[in-house]
């Protein structure tokens, strides 16, 4: 068990506007990959007092992947990588970085990154680690990618960046309260440094385990345990405050984003942030209805989404926010 710690009072966050990361990065191209097992609410209504209606009407959630025999963060990791890398028209060699955020990888070593790269067969130049930002990996192992990129001596100019999850391996399947919110899967993109995409990015934390942990090491309780009502303050806080800082330091409005793509948590979180930014109809992603919480793996997945759907034409900004354990939080404003 984490330190108790009091809850905070008016929400974590960036105090105020600080510098953000300017620079290119282009993304170009991204993969998905959800196990077999389709699990909706009438089948986790089977499995504990719930309904289809309360879920849905609190979450937006109507159905989840969980993974069956056989399938883990890794597989669904590695195939959508694969999918990233093949859609790229890349091939392994051109790959300088590989990195994996997960909070659920298959062990505490090797890392689901060193898996990808065997299974990819990834060049021996090209390093290989996991993020561990929860909700926020995908975004954490983007921006760190983009300073390793710029900062390093790398072999190959093409970084392999993955958000994948097996949450269902953590749910403690008697708790209603926690155990259908969540689902299995991954996403990925393949990204370089670009100065004809613009890229802006922040990042934070508060250690605070309080509200939203799952076992490790130190404990013999592998669930997850979450406060729900806080952590849904916390978000409905941080994402107004992560757009609106963005926005600032990119010198643009809400108006010139084509797409938001927040962590897909719960549809209400987005909703209220949505109308709190004064958002145009349909311009804040959603599909936590198909997927659930897929943690790490929920914005990757969306932008693949977005990509196959046709919704993201060349030039398109695409502002992405995550938010989660940690706690953590971040902000990515993408340029197609
Ligand atoms: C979890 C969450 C959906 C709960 O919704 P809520 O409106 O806050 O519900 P509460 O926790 O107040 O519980 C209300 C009642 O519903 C019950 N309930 C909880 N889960 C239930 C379920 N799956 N089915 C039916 N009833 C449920 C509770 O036991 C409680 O019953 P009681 O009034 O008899 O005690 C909501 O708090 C939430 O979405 N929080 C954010 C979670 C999140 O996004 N986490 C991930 C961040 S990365």
């Amino acid at each position: 068990m984490p330190e108790q710690r009091t809850a905070p009072q008016a929400g974590p966050g960036p105090a105020a506007p600080g510098p953000a990361r300017a620079g290119g990065l282009e993304i170009a191209a991204t993969g998905r990959a959800v196990p077999g097992r389709v699990i909706t609410n009438d089948d986790m209504a089977r499995v504990v007092d719930t309904s289809d209606e309360w879920i849905a009407s609190r979450t937006g959630i109507r159905q989840r992947y969980f993974c069956a025999e056989g399938q883990s963060a890794f597989t669904l990791a590695r195939d959508a990588a694969a999918q990233a890398l093949a859609r790229a028209g890349l091939s392994p060699a051109d790959i300088g970085l590989c990195l994996c955020a997960s909070f659920t990888a298959d062990n505490a070593t090797p890392s689901l990154a060193c898996q990808v790269h065997g299974a990819l067969g990834l060049g021996e130049e090209c390093p290989a680690f996991d993020v561990n930002a929860a909700c926020t990996g995908f975004l954490t192992a983007l921006g760190t990618a983009r300073c390793m990129l710029a900062a390093s001596a790398l072999a190959a100019p093409w970084a392999l960046v993955i958000g994948a999850e097996c949450i269902s391996r953590v749910l403690d399947m008697a708790d209603r309260s926690t155990c259908v919110l969540f689902g299995d899967g991954a996403g990925a993109a393949v990204v370089r440094l670009s100065a004809a995409h613009p890229y802006w990015s922040c990042l934070g934390a508060r250690g605070d385990g309080a509200l939203l942990h799952a076992g490790g090491t130190a404990s013999a309780d592998r669930f997850l345990h979450m406060q729900g009502q806080a952590v849904f303050r916390f978000a409905a806080d941080i994402i107004p405050r992560t757009v609106a800082r963005l926005l600032a330091e990119a010198g643009l409005t809400l108006a010139d984003i084509d797409c938001v793509v927040c962590h897909q948590a719960n549809g209400r979180i987005i909703d209220h942030a949505a109308k709190k930014l004064g958002a145009r109809p349909g311009q804040f992603y959603k599909n936590m209805d198909r997927y659930a919480n897929t943690s790490a793996a929920s914005i990757p997945i969306a932008l693949d989404e977005l990509a196959r759907g046709g919704r993201l034409a060349p030039g398109a900004r695409v502002l992405c926010v995550g938010f989660g354990a940690g706690l953590t939080w971040g902000g990515a404003l993408l340029t197609l």
